[in-house]
């Protein structure tokens, strides 16, 4: 009799913990599934991305983001784009001018409203958020350019 009871608690405790390695297994299958979403939706939107950034940017920003100095802020390594997430996407969406400090280096010109749609801002974002050495893993949506006002 002890010997059965033995066995019984034995294979309860077996069975108790393949369930929860199960379990476990497919919260890491979930989570990468996730992950792989996010990847394709922020490649799909860079190189979206790209082409707003070679018709409306590349001839201020220059094709390697590093700008002119005093003149264009560069978009590369910049501390203003990868730390004032919503006053870059504000300057993009309804133009910047007066003075700004990027990089230690003032700025005071003027760029223009370039005419984009909210996805078009979003998907230029991702794609200078995420290159030249910048790296963004807060994926920019659409949602988030509309909600942005003057
Ligand atoms: C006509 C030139 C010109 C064009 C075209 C232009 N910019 Fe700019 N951009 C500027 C200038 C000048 C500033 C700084 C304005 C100031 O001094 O207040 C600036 C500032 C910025 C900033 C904030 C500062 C920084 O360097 O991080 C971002 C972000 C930016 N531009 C992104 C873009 C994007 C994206 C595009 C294309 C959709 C674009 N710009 C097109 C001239 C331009």
């Amino acid at each position: 009799m002890m010997r059965i009871t033995y066995i019984i608690i034995a294979l309860l405790l077996v069975s108790c913990n393949s369930s929860e390695k199960k379990e476990e297994l497919s919260k890491v299958t979930i989570s990468e599934e996730k992950i792989t979403v996010q990847n394709s939706a922020l490649k799909e939107s860079m190189t979206r991305g790209e082409t707003v950034y070679s018709n409306f940017c590349i001839t201020c920003h220059l094709p390697n983001g590093k700008g002119v100095a005093k003149i264009f802020p560069p978009l590369a390594k910049s501390d203003y784009l990868m730390t004032k997430r919503r006053a870059s996407i504000k300057a993009i969406k309804y133009g910047q001018s007066g003075e700004i400090i990027v990089n230690g280096q003032k700025y005071n010109n003027v760029m223009s409203p370039l005419g984009l749609e909210d996805d078009e801002i979003a998907d230029v974002m991702n794609y200078i958020t995420n290159s030249w050495g910048n790296s963004n893993d807060k994926l920019i949506t659409e949602s988030e350019v509309s909600k942005i006002e003057p």
